[in-house]
């Protein structure tokens, strides 16, 4: 059977970024009861880990659900050279008004990629902001 043959698959990768939280309406006492330290005027960063799930049918030829280094150029092109070493606020369009926290980031990134996938799925976006802290979009 060909569900048989359903199967998910993940690629990591590193990215580096500053953003801050700052709600511009509210005063930066207001903000700091809101957003403690994220809120401070020049921001901080974070070595962010993301993991991006494909979901797809194995081809039989090649016996992949994605040709990897298709994923990779996408990856690159749609989240390193996007978000890497980059200020989100400022330097990414979508969080001129919106908030980076991580989970606004997952869906960006899940945003980004989900039209490009050509033969699978998008499963699933995990963004680590740190080892202790993650989140996951399912476009949904
Ligand atoms: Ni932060």
């Amino acid at each position: 059977m060909e569900e048989r043959n359903i199967v998910y698959l993940t690629r990591k990768i590193d990215f580096c970024a500053s953003h801050r939280y700052i709600i511009e309406e509210l005063s930066q006492e207001e903000n700091f009861r809101l957003f403690g330290k994220c809120s401070y005027r020049h921001g901080h960063g974070h070595n962010y880990s993301l993991e991006v799930t494909v979901k797809g049918v194995t081809d039989p030829k090649t016996g992949m659900v994605i040709n990897l280094s298709e994923l990779d150029r996408i990856l690159r092109s749609k989240v390193v050279d996007v978000l890497d070493h980059k200020f989100i606020n400022v330097d990414v369009p979508c969080f001129e008004k919106k908030i980076p926290t991580t989970e606004n980031i997952a869906i960006f990134i899940w945003d980004s990629i989900v039209g490009t996938l050509h033969g699978c799925q998008l499963h699933r976006v995990r963004l680590f902001e740190d080892p202790y802290l993650f989140a996951e979009y399912y476009g949904e």
